[in-house]
């Protein structure tokens, strides 16, 4: 793909992502005290957007995605399979992949800094063209982020794994083979880096102690869709067939839980009822429980989750955990709400070392937190003021966002370029229930 064609791929995710409203320092004005009533409908989930997007490159037909979330990491996605000769036809949630003409380049550090999902690029390379250079990722917002055990499993089936010069460098001249890996700990990445990779090794591969979120099922789902031959996935136990033989495929995207989960809690934080469309109780039991535990109703409607909070909202500490345990992609949210609850709340970060950047934000509307180590300690009950504030990553932005709209008059959320990156439309799909919202250009 010449310099100028990869320029037309990237310019043309950047203009469609600028026409469906993208702008990198606008900011969200919000006036709090309405409550929140309607219907919000969920998009698809971006965390099983994103490693289907990269597993397209395995196959050299073509894989299409419904259901795709319009928001810029899946946009990001898009464009780095384009800089891999990826031809990608796309409508604002659907998007066909073409990858007969892929190959496999150098992503470079400046493509995977901006989004660290990028390196879930390096098994797909690696499994269909025997090399792949992928820059290591670096850390982010939340924390160091390292890959060693995407590279560990990599060499578990047989890859030549170097770093050099801040990229990995992996080669397979003679193809990957069936493995037995044992992950040191459930990390989703890990495990659908060696999901993807095992699909062209000769034997059977077999994950143990591995991911069981829902994203990592789907992901199994779309590649079995797609020729593979997967079992277990879900569960702490995956085995892959190696060998697949690759076919033109589609495959409709789950539903985002962790969506639903931070507008299950706008409904709760307002004392609002909100329904929420396409959300999946059997994704989010953790949650329900959670929020259940404070007082806030949650019961099965027509076309999805209707969420209520009509009484006093009750402290609940809280712990995150890997899968099914309550996602650590909603502890900011969560904190916001006991920002609101009468009584003390102990809420312990236990995946990422860096995740309560929303703190110290949170405080400026007024609320009581006190930070020790990995656990946040939460006096709620206090009345929340608006301020100017300012988004730091994805879900501490949402917790702002939510702490706006019970926050006596106006708070200006700035970088909210964040919140684009895995919220679809926000700031309409809350006006659209009744929430004094209003997105200001910069
Ligand atoms: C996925 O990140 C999600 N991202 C994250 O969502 C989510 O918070 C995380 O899983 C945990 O559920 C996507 O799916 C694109 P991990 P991932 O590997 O795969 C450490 C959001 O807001 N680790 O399960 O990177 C790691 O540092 C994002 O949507 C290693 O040490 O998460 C972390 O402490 C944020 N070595 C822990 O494991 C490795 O090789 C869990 O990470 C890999 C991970």
């Amino acid at each position: 793909m010449s310099l100028s064609q990869n320029r037309c791929a990237l310019l043309g995710d950047m203009h469609w992502a600028r026409r469906i409203g993208f702008r990198a320092m606008d900011k969200l004005r919000i006036v709090g005290g309405q409550r929140l009533e309607g219907a919000v409908t969920i998009s698809g989930a971006k965390n099983a957007a994103l490693p289907q997007i990269a597993a397209a490159l395995l196959s050299p037909y073509p894989l299409e995605l419904t259901n795709l979330p319009g928001v810029t990491d899946v946009a990001n996605m898009l464009g780095v399979v384009g800089l891999h000769g990826a031809v990608v036809t796309r409508s604002a949630h659907a998007a066909t992949i073409d990858t007969g003409k892929a190959v496999s380049k150098e992503t470079s550090y400046d493509t995977v800094r901006k989004m660290r999902a990028t390196v879930l690029v390096l098994g797909p390379l690696l499994a269909r063209f025997g090399h792949a250079r992928v820059s290591l990722p670096g850390g982010c917002a939340i924390g160091a982020r390292p890959v060693d055990m995407h590279v560990a499993a990599l060499a578990a089936l047989g890859a030549e794994i170097a770093i050099e010069g801040g990229l990995i460098v992996a080669a397979a001249p003679n193809g990957l083979r069936g493995a037995r890996i044992v992950l040191s700990s459930p990390s989703v990445g890990a495990t659908e880096t060696a999901m993807m990779a095992a699909t062209t090794a000769k034997g059977e591969t077999e994950i143990l102690n591995a991911a069981r979120e829902p994203e990592v099922a789907d992901l199994a789902a779309c590649l079995n869709a797609m020729g593979a031959r997967i079992e277990g996935a879900g569960t702490h136990r995956i085995l892959i067939e190696g060998g697949s033989s690759w076919r033109a495929a589609t495959h409709d995207i789950i539903p985002d839980r962790i969506e639903a989960g931070t507008y299950a809690v706008a409904a709760a934080i307002t004392g609002g009822q909100l329904e929420l469309t396409h959300a999946r109780l059997e994704h989010m039991a953790s949650v329900v429980q959670l929020l259940e535990a404070t007082g806030v109703k949650i019961w099965p409607g027509d076309r999805g989750l209707i969420v209520s909070r009509g009484g006093p909202l009750k402290a609940a500490d809280v712990t995150t955990e890997p899968y099914p345990g309550f996602p650590t992609d909603l502890q900011a949210q969560f904190m916001a709400l006991m920002c609101c609850a009468e009584g003390a709340s102990l809420l312990r970060e236990t995946i990422f070392e860096n995740r309560f950047m929303h703190v110290p934000e949170l405080m400026r509307l007024g609320a009581n937190i006190k930070l020790q180590g990995t656990m946040a300690l939460v006096r709620g009950g206090e009345k929340l003021r608006g301020a100017q504030v300012m988004a730091t990553d994805l879900r501490a932005s949402v917790s702002l966002v939510l702490a706006a709209l019970v926050s006596e008059g106006e708070t200006t959320i700035n970088r909210v370029y964040h919140l684009d990156r895995g919220y679809e439309q926000l700031d309409r799909k809350l006006r659209l229930c009744g929430a004094e919202i209003e997105r200001i250009s910069a």
